[in-house]
């Protein structure tokens, strides 16, 4: 099956990084034998640059964040037709750094994705626990509602075009993975919970992402899981060389 790989640039990268990515992505899809399709997400004032840089390359444009509103007086905000606009493809909503910076809430989560869809551009739902959650047995229980609460309301055709991105918060750039066991094992719990929202095999063909601290080193044990279909990429998205070899990875 085809994975994704997904970069999250953040609050990072420039102008010069859009081209030596571009440069790395293209040469490592063209070594792959294997199906892998890879998104780049930068700040929203490179997505024209990255469009014009990808050119007919099969490369995804994904944006950060979108607002909920389609177009008015929102200063700083960036809207659904904007993103449209630059032929944005994914677009990432409910990333721990929004839940926790911008209380962005599972029902904001919701609304945005289902934006999203209504304008074909693909939603990356991230879901996850913290540490305190995990260590009290509540993870499971905490990622289920997280997901429900966004998929509430939305057709199985909507729900067929969504992306889950599983990033346990106590692993976001803090160099600490989950075991592949336990990334894993959430991701069945997170396929389950769609197969219940939609059909099983809705459920079988939705990309799994799974996301925290994922580097050149241990991207290769995590997309051998069975149930692990791609990974998002935060901080080593930003260096040309381990965001390729992450490429590499997938079998
Ligand atoms: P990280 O970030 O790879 O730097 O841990 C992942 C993310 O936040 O999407």
């Amino acid at each position: 099956m085809t994975k994704l790989i997904m970069g999250n640039w953040k609050m990072n990268g420039d102008r010069a990084l859009v081209s030596t990515m571009i440069a790395a992505i293209k040469s490592a899809i063209s070594q792959k034998k294997s199906r892998v399709q890879v998104v780049v997400s930068p700040p929203f004032p490179y997505l024209g640059l990255l469009k014009q840089t990808i050119g007919e390359a099969n490369i995804g444009i994904g944006a950060q964040n979108v607002h909920t509103q389609l177009s008015g007086a929102f200063t700083g905000e960036i809207s659904v037709n904007i993103l449209k606009d630059w032929d944005t493809t994914h677009c990432l909503v409910g990333h721990s750094e929004r839940r926790s910076h911008f209380e962005e809430t599972d029902e904001l989560v919701q609304q945005k994705a289902k934006l999203l869809l209504e304008h074909q551009i693909q939603p990356v739902i991230c879901v996850g626990e913290t540490l305190e959650q995990r260590e009290s047995g509540q993870h499971e229980a905490t990622v289920i509602q997280q997901l429900t609460v966004a998929l509430d309301g939305m057709s199985s055709e909507n729900l067929a075009q969504c992306i889950v991105a599983y990033e346990p918060v106590w692993a976001i750039g803090t160099g600490k993975t989950a075991t592949e066991a336990q990334a894993n094992q959430m991701h069945q719990v997170i396929r389950n919970t769609l197969a219940e929202q939609a059909t099983e095999t809705i459920a079988k063909a939705i990309f799994i992402l799974y996301g925290g601290s994922v580097n050149a080193k241990n991207a290769d044990s995590l997309l051998q899981q069975s149930d692990i279909d791609g990974c998002l990429v935060g901080g080593a998205s930003l260096k040309p060389e381990d965001f390729s070899q992450i490429i590499q990875a997938c079998p």
